[in-house]
């Protein structure tokens, strides 16, 4: 394994955007994967520092100002505040979590970048962008919105469409109006600076496609594509009122891009950390050191940021290590639908923690145990309760609750000593030799998925083995026996509270706790000597408490509710977006004629079998034969029977055609509102039956 060469290792969880509380997603993605390899470092004695930190720069954060009418600085201070606090007590284990407003990273950043322009390594260029001539600002893409060229949808974004999902630039949007206030916008030039990411294509390539064959296949793919697109110069620079400001004369009103300034953060905090505790050493030795080694823990959505922009910047900073590692998460969706903030279609951090209190573990447990590593995963309520009842209750806590109880009952709650070892305690003894080595290259190769598994078969193997020796039916004739039994159970113990120290860490904390465990490391994984004969146990606490099924549905219930509450709001949007569609090609006298369209009475409806569509009407034409047509409107109307009784108009020359077995002979006129609901066109006015409409 390549990272026995390097004496330090410096880990970077993802800032993330102080615009709003974190959710599942962000801790399966990015901070439990990032926490557990740091905890497994940590505990194999070898130096690590944790960096962390919310990004509270860039347009995210002032579209979430603007929406609660508050001021940025207020929204990134709440945020910062209660993402900070969700991280802690989910035992994310950072070294220092600070924020990129910080005054150390506003100067280290504007160094950062005056640097690489002194040196030349950026370029200058003036372009024409979206401008409001009424509040005198440039719009970012995400605060520009028009008609989707692609699906014709209204208020799609300048960066995305998200009726048809396709990525759009601002310039592609028809009639481009400011996001924030409707106004129309014109185009007015101004200048940026760029970092010529064209220049490094080759380097890149060699280092990503040669060097790094070992980053996932989702990461190396990202790269690939974007590699094999060849790359473009990026503008560093935004005109923005809210940033870091560019550092050069006559920039004014200028501030650095988000994505230039939030991974200079994660050297800015390292220099925070280093600064006020020296005895970590120097900010220098974990950045620039050739013998320390980084890795960027991010979602699927930062991977060319932290694969190709950000070491772009350090290479042309010079001096800087780059990441040997970025092993990013696909995303994880919430009962089948993606994790959205806007859509508030997410289990907060915070709301969790007031739901559920002391069960943090539960969460980090099932989050890892479906963390989305090689493709998007599914967290749903139903398989958080299962995999807690079935697998963390009855398997992981059963088994320590046994092994404790038993002691308890029968030891005074002393360590017994350990007797001769029978076939089948050898055996299983056998059995788990293996884990510590096979959990430690699962970690080491960022499979934690795997190594939770893996570490789980110890709590397996402890429960197979009391099942099977039964002490509990020994202890009249054979405590000598019992006592081997309950020595090796709570050795086992023992190991279940240090390998699961990076996964579990509050209840890894407890279990040792209980064992009474004052020394543990890593690489006592694997004995059978950690708990001495005679060594009295701590009091027995229950590990995992089993989740009712009215728990799971109050969650469903609030996700339910939040549905219902976003289908509303999707159709008052869409109302007040709605325009007419433009008018169709003009078309002469004789083709209008041509159409035969007539009153009608209804006289009957019902659904047709086997159709959720079709309705079949029976009409007085007002000729001696009623009329029928098959109309595919049942959707729009529930109760069909509102419709006898009304009169309606029809085309009459329609080519009759088959539907389900029913011959239908014409066509019934229906308006379509905003919402796709379909109404048939009725007379005010009774007229007879047959009238020609013209
Ligand atoms: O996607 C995000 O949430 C960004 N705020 C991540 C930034 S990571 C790093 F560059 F700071
Ligand atoms: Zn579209």
């Amino acid at each position: 394994m390549a990272e026995k060469n390097f004496k330090r290792t410096l880990v970077t969880a993802a800032l993330p955007y102080a615009n709003g509380p974190v959710h599942i997603g962000h801790l399966a993605g990015v901070y439990v994967p990032a926490d557990i390899y740091v905890r497994y470092l940590r505990l194999k004695k070898r130096p690590v520092l944790f960096i962390g930190g919310s990004d509270e720069h860039g347009v995210p954060v002032t579209i979430r100002a603007r929406k609660e009418g508050i001021t940025v600085q207020d929204v990134v201070d709440r945020y910062h505040n209660l993402i900070k606090d969700s991280f802690e007590k989910f035992g994310i284990s950072f070294d220092i979590y600070s924020r990129t407003t910080s005054q150390i990273h506003h100067k280290f950043a504007a160094d950062y970048f005056r640097k690489l322009y002194d040196d030349g390594k950026l370029i200058e260029q003036t372009s024409e962008q979206f401008y409001d001539e009424e509040t005198h600002e440039f719009l970012t893409d995400r605060n520009i919105r028009g008609e989707c060229p692609k699906c014709h949808s209204l208020g799609a974004y300048g960066d995305q469409c998200e009726k048809c999902g396709s990525a759009l630039s601002p310039d592609e949007l028809i009639n481009p109006y400011n996001a924030i206030n409707g106004n129309p916008l014109t185009k007015k030039s101004t200048t940026h600076w760029y970092l010529p990411l064209d220049k490094d294509q080759q380097w890149l390539e060699h280092w990503i496609l040669d060097e790094h064959k070992e980053w996932r296949p989702n990461v190396y793919g990202q790269c690939k594509s974007w590699l094999d697109g060849g790359l473009k110069p990026r503008a560093v620079t935004r005109d923005l009122d809210w940033g870091i400001p560019v550092p050069v004369e006559g920039a004014e009103g200028k501030v650095l891009y988000v994505w230039f300034d939030a991974p200079i953060g994660y050297i800015s905090n390292t220099k925070e950390l280093c600064d006020a505790h020296p005895e970590l050493g120097t900010w220098q030795t974990w950045w620039q050191d050739p013998e320390s080694r980084l890795i960027h823990f991010i979602g699927k959505d930062n991977i060319v940021f932290h694969c190709i922009v950000f070491p772009a910047m350090l290479h042309a900073h010079g001096d800087y290590n780059l990441p040997d590692n970025v092993p990013s998460n696909e995303f994880l969706n919430l009962e089948g639908d993606k994790i959205s903030t806007s859509r508030n279609w997410a289990v907060w951090l915070n709301e969790y923690l007031e739901d559920m209190p002391d069960k943090q573990d539960v969460l980090r447990y099932v989050l890892t145990a479906n963390a989305p590593e090689t493709k998007d995963n599914d967290f749903t309520w139903k398989d958080y309760q299962a995999r807690n009842n079935n697998e963390l209750v009855a398997i992981f806590g059963n088994f320590v609750n046994r092994a404790m109880k038993l002691t308890e009952k029968y030891f005074d709650g002393k360590v017994p000593a350990l007797g001769e070892l029978t076939d089948y305690d050898k055996q299983t003894l056998e059995d788990f030799k293996n884990v510590k080595t096979n959990v430690e290259e699962l970690l080491e190769t960022f499979k934690f998925r795997d190594a939770q598994k893996e570490a789980m078969e110890l709590a397996r193997i402890g429960n197979k083995y009391l099942a099977e020796t039964e002490p509990w039916k020994l202890a009249k004739t054979d405590m000598n026996r019992v006592g081997t039994i309950l020595n090796l159970s709570l050795q086992i113990s023992a190991n279940l509270a240090i390998a699961f120290e990076p996964f579990l860490p509050f209840s890894a904390a407890k279990l040792r706790n209980m064992l009474g465990m004052t020394d543990f490391e890593w690489d006592k994984l694997g004995r059978i000597d950690l708990l001495a004969a005679g060594h009295q146990l701590g009091e027995s606490v229950l590990l995992f408490e089993k989740i009712e099924d009215e728990v799971i549905q109050g969650q469903l219930d609030r996700l339910d509710r939040i549905k219902k509450e976003n289908e509303k709001q999707a159709l008052l949007e869409a109302e007040k977006n709605w325009r007419p569609a433009p008018v169709a090609d003009e078309v002469p006298f004789d083709q209008f004629a041509g159409l035969d369209i007539r009153t009608a009475t209804v006289l009957e409806v019902k659904p047709v079998k086997k159709s959720d569509k079709l309705l079949q009407f029976t009409l007085d034409d007002g000729t001696d034969q009623p009329r029928t047509i098959l109309s595919g409107i049942a959707q729009s109307y529930p109760d069909p029977q509102v419709l006898v009784g009304k009169q309606i108009a029809f085309v009459a020359n329609f080519a009759p055609k088959v539907m389900r077995g029913i011959a239908s002979n014409g066509m019934i006129l229906s308006a379509e509102n905003f919402d796709g609901t379909l109404h048939v066109v009725t007379l005010e006015d009774k007229v007879k039956n047959g009238s020609k409409i013209c």
